[in-house]
């Protein structure tokens, strides 16, 4: 029996059942035996609809996996989550995401007090911050108006800023430059600056505890590179520089003073945080207006997953489908496809969220699971991935479910593109469903040897997400649908969700390795042969330059 009991469950059990029963059917059969899969399998909230009739799955299935997930608690816990109990367990916190996004007048309570005021105290702050910066209010050191806006993160503290400029461009001031630091190696930082006026640059330190290397080295970077630029005096870096944390201690010793820090809090996972202060970049962009209607489409997807029954309800519907294949069809990758460029970063936001979420091996209790967790999700905008990879997803080896996201209107028309672009994605999920049998290449007058290499299979599952427009409040109400999405299929498998102790380990080897690199003096060093001479080679590459 599995440590959790999931796959000893009366709901697991009959699912697998169900799975067997239903290997093999296609969905020809299945749409042929009902035709109106296309309008029943649909569910709308928050101003998305979700077509998700293209799956291998009948109603039972449905029926079968909303069983398996009230048999998990999955609804207990979304409540406890709202609540504000401490689901993340190995780190015991709450997780309350959802209250960065809550109306003034709601009220949710951690440890006695309420925290919803603190939210909106730091967005008025924000608001006041993004309207001086944008009105050329705030001046510089040397008291130009700032331009340029460089938001310094990692991870958390930066994917999902990256991923709202991008994504919201189109609303954002065309007049200021917006870019994003995050790795360490320093063609980032380099990139990001040649070309930029210190005297007109702000940066924005995005780090949740601001002790993250590569965050606090690029800080560092940006500090001397802002000092150097003009002329050393120190109080330049109060004019510059503010700070997004939770550790006001770490942003004082940097020397950013704490009245230019914008807070948040210990029950906000980093790939949850875009829409705390970690989204200052982003207000900076699009300003506050614009920010509070993106709140309120992530508000909106929060209180439909909160309160629509599952057969309705568009993150349920999506996680329990992602377990499906996942857990019983083996499926190791989900594609996620935006057919908007402007979402062009998504899949890369989406990858921390859900791998980060749910790539876990063992359970709340510590048992290993005996189950797949979490997918690997990638995916690139259409149409250009039609041209790439689509080719293995059609007539591949593997099963890849993909979410396909569209949008009823094109931010830059442009004669009847917008028609071009969404008659591909509506006509790639029909044929990925249908495909094409041999009967049909052969009716194109194919000659027999080559009707194998032409023959699509179909079977290609598919989710289609559309929305009206690409709005802050569609972004909003997207980025939580897979927000509880993720939530639905961590509870299924009982693990933390909200923790990411597997990336530690790689943390604490580098700060190992760093000195070894460094000292040619240092002994051999301790690790295995590999790394020992990999170690070697960089540290004579390095000796022979600088000698
Ligand atoms: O290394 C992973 C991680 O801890 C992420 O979870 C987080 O989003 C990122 O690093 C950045 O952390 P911080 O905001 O504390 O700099």
């Amino acid at each position: 029996m599995s440590p959790s009991g999931l796959r000893a469950s009366p709901a697991w059990q009959a699912l697998a059942r169900h799975w067997q029963a239903l290997n093999g059917t296609t969905l020809r059969q299945l749409f042929d035996a009902r035709p109106d899969r296309g309008t029943r399998m649909v569910a709308e909230g928050a101003g998305l609809y979700l077509d998700y009739s293209k799956n291998l799955a009948t109603g039972e299935t449905l029926r079968l996996l909303q069983a398996l997930a009230r048999s998990r608690g999955v609804f207990a816990r979304r409540d406890a989550m709202f609540r504000g109990d401490r689901i993340n367990e190995t780190e015991r916190r709450a997780v309350l995401h959802v209250a960065l996004r809550a109306p003034r007048n709601e009220r949710i309570v951690v440890d006695g007090k309420d925290v919803v005021p603190e939210v909106h105290e730091v967005l008025d702050r924000m608001a006041a911050f993004s309207d001086k910066v944008r009105s050329g209010a705030w001046r510089g050191h040397s008291g130009k108006p700032i331009r340029n806006v460089i938001s310094i993160g990692i991870g958390g503290s930066d994917l999902g800023p990256v991923m709202a400029y991008e994504a919201l461009k189109h609303y954002s001031r065309r007049d200021m430059t917006f870019r994003f630091v995050s790795n360490v190696d320093p063609t980032d930082f380099a990139e990001a600056t040649r070309d930029l006026d210190a005297e007109e640059t702000l940066f924005v330190v995005c780090s949740k505890t601001f002790t993250t290397l590569e965050t606090l080295t690029n800080a560092h970077a940006a500090r001397d590179w802002c000092l150097h630029k003009l002329g050393g005096d120190e109080a330049a870096v109060a004019k510059h520089f503010v700070a997004v944390s939770t550790n006001a201690e770490e942003v004082g010793k940097f020397g950013i003073d704490t009245a230019n820090m914008f807070g948040f809090w210990d029950w906000v996972g980093g790939r949850y945080s875009m829409d705390s202060a970690i989204g200052l970049s982003t207000m900076l962009a699009i300003g506050p207006d614009r920010f509070r209607d993106m709140l309120a489409g992530f508000h909106a997807m929060d209180v439909h997953f909160r309160r629509t029954p599952a057969d309705r309800n568009l993150p349920v519907l999506l996680g329990l489908l992602a377990v499906w294949y996942n857990d019983f069809f083996g499926a190791q990758t989900v594609a996620v496809l935006p057919y908007a460029q402007y979402l062009k970063r998504f899949p890369a936001y989406l990858q921390q969220l859900t791998m980060e979420s749910n790539g876990k091996h063992v359970t709340l209790s510590g048992g290993r699971v005996d189950y797949p967790t979490g997918p690997v999700y990638w995916g690139e905008p259409g149409t250009n991935g039609q041209h790439s990879f689509y080719q293995l997803i059609h007539q591949g080896t593997r099963l890849i479910p993909c979410d396909f996201i569209g949008f009823m209107r094109s931010l830059n028309p442009l004669g009847d593109q917008h028609d071009l672009l969404m008659a591909n994605l509506i006509a790639q999920t029909e044929a990925l469903a249908f495909g094409k049998t041999p009967a049909q290449v052969r009716a194109e007058g194919t000659p027999e040897w080559l009707v194998p290499h032409r023959v699509c299979e179909g079977n290609r599952p598919t989710n289609t997400i559309l929305a009206e427009n690409l709005t802050p409040h569609s972004l909003g109400a997207l980025v939580a649908l897979y927000e509880h999405s993720v939530f639905t299929q961590g509870a299924i498998w009982n693990i933390d969700s909200f923790d990411q102790w597997g990336v530690e380990l790689g943390k604490q080897l580098a700060s190992k390795v760093i000195p070894q690199l460094r000292d040619p003096m240092d002994p051999e060093p301790d690790h295995d042969s590999s790394t020992n001479a990999l170690i070697r080679r960089y540290r004579a590459a390095r000796t022979a330059r600088s000698g």
